[in-house]
């Protein structure tokens, strides 16, 4: 897969490429990362990218040359046809479907802005869609940009080592949050490992890491749970879960005196 950032900071974006799953992702060759400034595309004496806007207002709008310039010198590096993504607080969210849609295509070129944001005329001719990672600001499009790049990275094939680990993750294949994970020592200060992941039984560890699973993204996430298709099995576990909640919540009580005095009989 190839990606090219348009942004006045490509080095910046450059940075991923350094590190981590991103970083193996482009020594094996899997990705290819490139960057572009509008400044080398901008003309005169001050290479200037931005101007006032129109109609007045605070901050700067990002010229439409400079950028367009970009756009064709990127699109013009590889003959495979490119999306174009603009990373904006007005896009639609980001979400792990729209991650693995992106993840399949061959080039994206990612477009990032600054200021107040960039012209709208170039956005409406050549932006394919606009994409944001969350309902806040930041000052430009470059962290969302790395953002995007580490989320479609690491479902290139070859780059995780375990294939598994990425639809098992949270927002895997079936929607829902990830179960908790414990490693060594099995005894800790802080707590112990639940029995069952050592009991070897590999269908109880399925269905308490199942049940997890449910009862985390019903706790945290209850929104995630309307879209998940659950199975009757997955409605069990979820009862279970909440039936082991709603003890645990007695079993805490009935340990605390003054509980233990408010249900006490005459
Ligand atoms: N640029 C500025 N804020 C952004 C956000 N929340 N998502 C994507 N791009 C942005």
């Amino acid at each position: 897969m190839r990606i090219d950032v348009i942004s006045l900071f490509p080095e910046f974006v450059a940075q991923c490429a350094a590190f981590g799953v991103v970083g193996r992702a482009a020594e094996r060759g899997l990705l290819s990362l490139h960057g572009w400034n509008p400044r080398d595309h901008a003309e005169g004496n001050y290479r200037r990218v931005d101007e006032r806007p129109f109609g007045g207002g605070p901050g700067m709008v990002m010229l439409i040359d400079p950028l367009r310039a970009s756009l064709r010198a990127a699109r013009a590096a590889d003959p495979a046809l490119a999306k174009v993504v603009y990373l904006s607080p007005q896009g639609a969210p980001l979400t792990q479907a729209r991650v693995r849609e992106l993840a399949g295509r061959d080039r994206l070129i990612l477009l990032c802005g600054r200021y107040e944001g960039i012209d709208e005329r170039l956005i409406a001719a050549e932006v394919d869609e606009e994409i944001s990672i969350g309902d806040y600001v930041l000052s430009g499009g470059e962290l969302a940009a790395a953002v995007l790049v580490d989320a479609v990275a690491r479902l290139q094939e070859g780059v995780l080592n375990d294939v598994e680990s990425a639809t098992q993750d949270s927002f895997g294949d079936d929607g829902l949050l990830d179960c908790p994970h414990y490693t060594r020592p099995v005894e800790h200060e802080l707590g112990e490992v639940p029995a069952v992941l050592m009991s070897g039984n590999h269908a109880e560890i399925a269905r308490w890491r199942r049940r997890q699973a449910l009862g985390r993204t019903w706790q945290r996430r209850p929104d995630l749970l309307d879209e998940a298709a659950l199975s009757k099995a997955d409605r069990r576990l979820l009862d279970e879960y909440r039936a082991s909640l709603a003890q645990a919540a007695t079993d805490v009580a009935a340990e605390n005196p003054l509980d233990q005095a408010r249900t006490a009989k005459p």
